[in-house]
């Protein structure tokens, strides 16, 4: 029997209404996905691992590109990676020893070798190299015994795989075709997440970047909202977080920023808008992401403590990047910096964890962290024994030396009250406990 005209408009309007909404469908995070925010900006303080086949080239994570190596001929760098010293677990206590609460690895970076086992590509770790082993599995399992987060640091952009289409970056590696294959590419971007999502157990992050690789062709479409639908439908607790330096997208769980405390754009790729989401700077130890032989310009350990300092006052954790040796070893003065760290942390530890941004704003002489009504006077830099605090009508119980636990003098003036310090201070950070009302 012939269907009526008006009934099949209707069924094919329905249907376009139902795509058009699932489409435009707001992503909302589960109680899991919500509870795992709160819990990632407690942590404050987390680092980042950049280690691929470029360490073995010693100039950085952009040597494939900045030199144009052909493809081909980089892909030969995987029979010779053999990292004689790796071992997940000398360098989980390392980094926890700074009081680090998560780590964040590169499973793929641009060059697009993967340092995991995966089942779609030969280029991989196991597969690809003498080493045989299994990186990521071994220090997932580690991060898991040593009770450390991990998350995965995913490049979006690939300049070895013939089916990425070509973006700004990456053209002279000798790839054929500037088009490639999408949906060969996306798929297997899926897969990978899969992989990485289903045998390496809790993944606390996605953490994407490469993004801006495409961003002057407003027809690329990544699809990330189905890609983010996967990751959350296989660990809704996952965050995601892309490194794309604009303000977050639907479907994203945290905010990045590059190189720049939020509402700082020093770098210049920071000048996104900040959101409601849990923050994260990151930022390099030395000057470089991947191992740099040359660079031995470490960030000493009062720029380090300063700089998570600040960040915690600007509300957002500090991800402080590591490049590893291509011979499995963690650079040692990279070590002896968390070393520095982890010292600091195991006396300050309690004015970052778990606090969020305090109700003074940041200025050039420090900033403030608060938990509930303890307010946290960071002392970074004032060469004076007087500190005005704008605190408005907030009523301040009581004032003391976070360290020494002695009170210290508050008179009150004008819009708030100033601190009257016995001395000049001279620590890496001051600190000064308030009790709020
Ligand atoms: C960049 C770079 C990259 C690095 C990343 C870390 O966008 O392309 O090499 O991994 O920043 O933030």
């Amino acid at each position: 029997m012939k269907m009526p005209n008006f009934k099949r408009v209707a069924i094919a309007l329905t249907a376009l209404l139902l795509t058009a909404t699932s489409a435009s469908a707001k992503y909302e995070p589960t109680e899991d996905n919500l509870q795992a925010r709160k819990e990632f900006r407690d942590m404050g303080f987390g680092v980042f691992l950049h280690w691929g086949l470029y360490s073995m080239l010693a100039t950085g994570e952009w040597t494939m590109t900045n030199k144009n190596l052909n493809y081909h001929e980089y892909e030969k760098l995987a029979k010779g990676f053999y990292p004689a010293e790796f071992d997940a677990a000398k360098w989980v206590s390392a980094i926890k020893a700074s009081g680090a609460k998560y780590i964040c690895f590169t499973t793929r970076h641009h060059e697009g070798f993967s340092m995991f086992k995966t089942k779609y590509s030969k280029y991989n770790i196991v597969d690809g190299t003498p080493f045989k082993r299994d990186i990521l599995k071994e220090l997932a399992d580690e991060c898991h015994r040593q009770g450390i987060a991990l998350h995965l640091y995913y490049s979006h952009l690939d300049w070895y795989r013939e089916d990425y289409p070509w973006g700004r970056t990456g053209r002279g590696t000798g790839r054929p075709s500037a088009k490639g294959d999408w949906k060969s590419y996306y798929q297997f971007m899926n897969n990978q997440l899969t992989e990485l999502l289903t045998n390496y157990g809790k993944i606390g992050a996605i953490w994407f970047d490469g993004w801006w690789d495409h961003n002057e062709d407003p027809n690329f479409d990544w699809q990330l909202p189905e890609q983010y639908a996967l990751i959350h439908g296989l660990q809704p607790a996952c965050l995601v977080g892309n490194n794309h330096h604009v303000t977050p997208f639907d479907g994203e769980d945290m905010q990045i920023f590059e190189r720049d405390l939020p509402g700082e754009n020093t770098a210049g790729l920071s000048g996104q808008d900040i959101s409601r989401l849990p923050l994260e700077t990151c930022e390099t130890m030395n000057g470089m992401w991947g191992y740099k032989i040359t660079d031995q310009n470490y960030k000493n350990k009062k720029t380090l403590v300063q700089y998570l300092v600040r960040a915690a006052g600007k509300n957002a954790n500090l991800l402080m990047n590591i490049g590893p040796q291509p011979d499995g070893n963690l650079p040692e003065v990279a070590v002896s910096r968390l070393a520095e760290m982890g010292e600091w942390m195991k006396t300050y530890g309690e004015t970052i964890y778990g606090c969020r941004a305090g109700i003074v704003a940041p200025h050039n002489w420090g900033v403030t962290t608060q938990k509930g009504n303890k307010l946290y006077v960071h002392i970074l830099d004032l060469k004076d024994k007087g500190l005005f605090l704008p605190t408005g009508n907030k009523k301040i119980k009581s004032a003391v030396d976070f360290v020494t636990r002695r009170p210290v003098k508050m008179a009150k003036s004008g819009d708030g009250i100033t601190l009257l310090l016995n001395e000049v201070p001279t620590e890496i950070d001051k600190v000064i406990e308030l009790e709020l009302k």
